[in-house]
């Protein structure tokens, strides 16, 4: 019996050793010092870490939640089936749960929704041009309880194998380590500790404020890099670590280029306002010009004009606003050349681009009372124009009928009544028609409806989902624009 038992034992072992590449747990910040993920230029796995830890929170029984949902692609958030070869995570039998990957922003899609990402995690993606700045992946591993709610039971970080190896696009069982919940709530409470306490545990000092400059705006980000990647180099300042690490590519040597912020907004007739600010003074006496483009793969510029030397300001635009809108910042080329070979001639290299604009104004679906996560309504903007999508779940079979005297109206306000929506600017959710763009393959469990209101959009204008035909208010989207979104 004892030499079966010992045998037995052997194989156990024999068989666990076989399948155990997983590595260990980084369980604190510091634990983020030595490994590769997110650490050079201009890779954004620290942003992708610091943007999950600060968009879950734990409830009374000690279990991770969040407020989005992974199966209807919020955040670009997709279905990982852990089929690369050698396996990068652990077996995980169905019933167990999901994985899911956040990052790849990188999209030919129309629909992106890693777009709703804030700024600070796509910015290195749309100013630097390496393949290196789209290989971090977060993954987290999911599970759907009963009660239609989303618990999470493990985070990892992992990346793609560099572009240059041509190992495909699987992901790297090497550079890929289980994340504790430990390190999740460390991250959330960076912007609370103080500046003994990260020098005594991190061992940190941080006398440089260049990096709050640049960073501070986002709570706990200029902290977590300055963990993250001190180390591994000590006795440099992290204002040269960082940035020779981080920005050793095309542009950004200095570092006030890194301070320019530039986005899309909305006019109130529906069109693209740009907003900008942080133009270096240096680059301002050299003269600078915004132009706006379709997407980020567009040279087509749609409306330009020079930025009149003031470090920030906005502009109204007379283009509709359409999802994939670009801004870009460029130097003044020779002025010489506007005469004598047209306008176009006179467009230096850009500066710095915005990220594509995101047509639902990064908010997420919400919730239908009642029939989460069956429905979900949506507001976004096409051609200037309000319009609503339904995320209707496929094995909601009978929702035609459930819906039957359901209606979705469009309101100036927030603070419209019910009956109040703009006139004519409302729509039977049945009627709504159903979107067979090849973008919603990456969500298999859910149907797209969407209905195109003639409402112009403006900040303000809202979308009500009304389960009757004179009452119950089931779902209102935030007021466009109204709110800041959080991190
Ligand atoms: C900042 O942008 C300007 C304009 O493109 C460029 O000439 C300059 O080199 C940039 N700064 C650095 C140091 O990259
Ligand atoms: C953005 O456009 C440039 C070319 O203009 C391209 O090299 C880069 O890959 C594009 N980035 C994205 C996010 O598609
Ligand atoms: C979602 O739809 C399914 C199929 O119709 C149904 O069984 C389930 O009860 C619905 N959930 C909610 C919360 O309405
Ligand atoms: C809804 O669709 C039906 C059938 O296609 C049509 O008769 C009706 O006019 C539509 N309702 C509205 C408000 O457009």
């Amino acid at each position: 019996m004892g030499g079966k038992g010992f045998l037995g034992c052997f194989i156990l072992f024999l068989s666990l050793a076989s399948v155990s590449t997983i590595k260990q747990t980084l369980i604190s910040i510091n634990d983020l010092r030595g490994i590769e993920f997110g650490h050079t230029s201009p890779r954004h796995g620290l942003m992708l870490l610091h943007w999950l830890a600060n968009n879950i929170h734990t409830d009374n029984n000690g279990n991770m939640r969040f407020h989005f949902n992974p199966t209807r692609g919020d955040y670009g958030f997709h279905f990982y089936g852990n089929a690369d070869r050698p396996r990068p995570l652990p077996f995980l039998p169905s019933e167990s749960g999901s994985y899911y990957s956040l990052g790849n922003i990188d999209s030919n899609l129309n629909y992106n929704g890693a777009t709703a990402l804030p700024d600070y995690v796509t910015q290195s993606f749309y100013n630097s041009w390496t393949p290196e700045r789209n290989r971090d992946r977060v993954i987290i591993r999911v599970r759907e309880e009963g009660s239609n709610q989303f618990i999470v039971d493990e985070v990892y970080i992992t990346q793609h194998y560099p572009p240059n190896e041509n190992r495909g696009s699987a992901y790297d069982p090497d550079n890929t380590y289980p994340v504790s919940f430990s390190l999740l709530t460390q991250i959330q409470v960076l912007p609370t500790i103080t500046r003994d306490v990260i020098q005594r545990i991190h061992n940190v000092e941080i006398n440089d404020n260049s990096v709050e400059n640049i960073w501070g705006h986002t709570p706990g980000l200029a902290l977590l890099l300055a963990i993250a990647l001190y180390l591994t180099r000590p006795k440099v300042s992290f204002i040269q670590q960082a940035f020779s690490s981080m920005d050793s590519q095309r542009r950004t040597q200095d570092d006030d280029n890194k301070s320019i912020k530039l986005e899309v907004k909305t006019t109130d007739r529906g069109c693209a306002r740009i907003i900008f600010s942080g133009i270096p003074k240096r680059l301002l006496d050299k003269g600078v010009i915004w132009a706006l483009y379709k997407n980020n793969d567009s040279t087509d510029r749609l409306d330009f004009a020079s930025v009149q030397d003031s470090a920030s300001g906005s502009y109204d635009t007379s283009v509709s606003l359409n999802p994939g809108l670009q801004a870009r910042l460029h130097q003044y080329k020779y002025m010489f050349a506007f005469a004598l070979c047209g306008k176009y001639n006179t467009f230096g290299e850009d500066i710095h681009r915005s990220p594509e604009f995101h047509d639902a104004n990064r908010e997420i679906p919400v919730d239908i009372s009642g029939h989460r996560p069956n429905a979900s309504l949506q507001l976004f903007v096409k051609d200037g124009k309000a319009c609503a999508r339904l995320y209707v779940k496929k094995s909601f079979t009978d929702w035609k009928e459930k819906f039957y005297n359901s209606w979705v109206g469009f309101y100036s306000s927030e603070r419209k009544d019910t009956q109040e929506y703009n006139t004519y600017q409302w729509q039977w959710a049945v009627n709504f028609s159903e979107e067979r763009r090849s973008d919603w393959k990456g969500i298999p469990e859910y149907d797209v409806y969407v209905y195109s209101s003639s409402m112009t959009m403006c900040p303000g204008v809202q979308a009500r989902f009304m389960l009757e035909k004179y009452r119950g208010e089931k779902a209102r989207t935030p007021p466009w624009e109204v709110h800041t979104s959080a991190i």
